[in-house]
């Protein structure tokens, strides 16, 4: 497998070779960390939502760490939508960083320093993003 150079797309590969869907592990740590956000997801038929809106995220993320030729936009578009849904923006947020947790636990002592220094700007950087919406 190619390794990227951008440390934030190698922690993606390095999950996706151990781990074939992270839809159920971001979910279970969003649940838990944040208990009032099963609510905001209707009870029938959600599943396809949360599988399509972390693939979004993902993409989204993707092209924010790395060339940002326009899906990255898709945050700004969806903290306005995301109000309309009912979602706190600090939840909202926190999304991200539920997303880097896992990645975190799935890739474990591949991790590098330079994997999580990305990470906490890249973090920053999309807090800051959402916030200028
Ligand atoms: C914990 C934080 C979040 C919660 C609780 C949440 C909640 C929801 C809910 C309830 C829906 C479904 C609305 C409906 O019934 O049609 C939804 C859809 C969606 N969300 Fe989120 N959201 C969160 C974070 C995010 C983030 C950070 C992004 C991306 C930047 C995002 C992108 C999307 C997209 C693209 C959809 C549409 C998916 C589809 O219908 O295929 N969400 N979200």
């Amino acid at each position: 497998m190619m390794s990227s150079s951008n440390p934030i797309e190698r922690s993606f590969e390095l999950a996706a070779g151990r781990c074939e869907d992270l839809t159920p592990l971001v979910y279970r740590r969003l649940f838990e960390a944040h208990p009032e956000a099963q609510k905001l997801f209707r009870s029938e038929g959600s599943e396809s939502v949360k599988g399509s809106m972390l693939a979004m995220t993902i993409d989204a993320i993707l092209d924010f760490a790395g060339e940002r030729t326009g899906r990255f936009r898709m945050i700004a578009a969806e903290v306005s939508s995301h109000d309309a849904y009912g979602t706190p923006r600090e939840l909202f947020i926190a999304f991200f960083g539920i997303i880097a947790q896992t990645l975190r636990e799935v890739v474990g002592a591949d991790w590098s320093d330079e994997i999580d220094t990305a990470w906490r700007k890249l973090l920053d950087d999309i807090e800051g993003f959402a916030a200028a919406q």
